[in-house]
């Protein structure tokens, strides 16, 4: 065990400390502690999370923006500050460029067929994605593609696992409307340059979406420094509830995007000849929406806003960097996703061995990994593989519990080999 690796990172900020704030992590699975490796998929959430949602039931609930009484100003309040706060933790300039969704994937369904039906995207245009998107950023895109005849370029993905800028450079045509690219891949934890992406994107005069479904828990955000047009995130995966999730745009590209859809409370009037929409934010955001959701997302933002961001940071890369040593010296595994720029995601196969035997039989010592294409079909594709074995860390995740998946991994595999 690395002492001092362990020493040095937890004091920087406290680890148990942390995971008394996160009651779930104390259960027992198949008789063992739990050890939670499958923070991509979804965070466990705070007590702080938890409680909000709770006092927000018991206390607080009552529909928002129509009401005069108490518990639907209230409501509003509090709906409306968790905006704020959003705003603020992806430092938007805005809070009307603030849209709640229920998460990533409507998030993107929204950019897409709001960007078709305001005339942004027709014809013949074309759409450029990468070899390390999420079936959430690769299949509403295919559906306008198969609808209104937009085509698709894709970003090939180096063998380290990075995008391959040159080539990007590459794709770009006089009909490339949109560039639309993950932020942290979940499958090879590649952190992508954001920046330069944004940069090569708007000098050919070219909007870009970034989608931060990974990003949001391990990077501090800042839209306006990045300087993307959208950005999309889900609640769930940054220590929120789930249902949740926002679609950011520049307040001056929203105000040009048609909705997304129709119904109550995103309209000023509404005649059978004619609908008038409502102002930004309420535009894209028909019916009654998740209301404790997000007030729950606000608690998480408040969550994370109350750590050291760069230790968390700094932790989850030794977490990652120590947890990698361990796995590579393993005869026959290999990893999948070696960039030098990496958030705490570890995919990995093992010669002869199946990822789902590695899951179910870490998951009776408790440990709980993610096993399958992640969403990621055509990534896997691209490393050649059909599934993988994934380890994902959060902050509230220790390097005993790693040393203690090393060591089931290593019997297990005894065992299946
Ligand atoms: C990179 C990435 N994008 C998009 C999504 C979709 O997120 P959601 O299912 O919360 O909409 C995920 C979920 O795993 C993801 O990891």
């Amino acid at each position: 065990m690395a002492e001092d690796v362990v020493e040095q990172s937890e004091k920087a900020f406290d680890v148990q400390k942390i995971r008394s704030e996160f009651l779930i992590l104390s259960l027992k699975v198949n008789g063992k502690p739990l050890v939670y490796f499958d923070n991509a998929a979804t965070t466990q959430k705070p007590r702080e999370v938890i409680s909000a949602i709770k006092d927000f039931y018991e206390s607080e609930n009552g529909n928002i923006h129509r009401g005069v009484h108490y518990l639907s100003e209230k409501a509003t309040e509090l709906y409306e500050n968790a905006r704020e706060e959003i705003k603020n933790f992806i430092n938007a300039k805005s809070s009307k460029e603030i849209i709640f969704t229920r998460g990533t994937t409507e998030s993107i369904n929204l950019a897409a067929t709001a960007l078709c039906r305001g005339g942004m995207l027709k014809a013949d245009d074309e759409v450029i994605i990468s070899n390390m998107e999420h079936h959430s950023n690769i299949v509403p895109w295919q559906i306008i593609c198969n609808e209104k005849g937009v085509r698709l370029k894709v970003i090939p993905v180096t063998d380290e696992g990075d995008l391959d800028l040159e080539a990007f450079k590459n794709l770009f045509t006089e009909k490339t409307k949109l560039v639309s690219v993950v932020h942290v891949s979940n499958t090879l934890g590649t952190i992508n340059p954001v920046e330069e992406i944004v940069r090569i994107a708007h000098e050919r005069g070219v909007p870009v979406l970034l989608d931060g479904a990974q990003a949001a828990a391990h990077v501090q955000i800042d839209v306006r420094k990045i300087g993307c047009d959208y950005y999309v995130f889900s609640g769930h995966k940054m220590f929120g509830p789930t249902g949740i999730g926002v679609f950011y745009g520049k307040e001056e590209l929203l105000e040009k995007l048609p909705p997304y859809q129709g119904g109550g409370d995103m309209i000023k009037n509404v005649t059978f000849e004619k609908t008038t929409y409502d102002d930004l934010p309420a535009k894209f955001e028909a019916g009654t929406p998740n209301i404790s959701g997000g007030v729950g997302l606000g608690a998480a933002v408040r969550f994370l806003n109350s750590l050291d961001r760069t230790a968390v940071a700094k932790y989850e890369d030794e977490l990652l960097r120590y947890a990698t040593e361990k796995l590579k010296v393993i005869e026959g595994l290999r990893i999948i996703g070696e960039s030098k720029n990496k958030s705490s995601v570890i995919s990995f196969v093992v010669d002869g061995v199946h990822p789902y035997d590695i899951g179910t039989l870490l998951d009776a010592k408790g440990i709980a990994i993610r096993t399958g294409h992640h969403c990621t079909q055509p990534t896997m594709e691209r490393f050649g593989v059909s599934s993988t074995a994934r380890a994902s860390f959060a902050l509230y995740n220790t390097f005993e519990e790693v040393d203690y998946f090393v060591d089931s991994l290593r019997k297990i595999l005894k065992m299946l080999r």
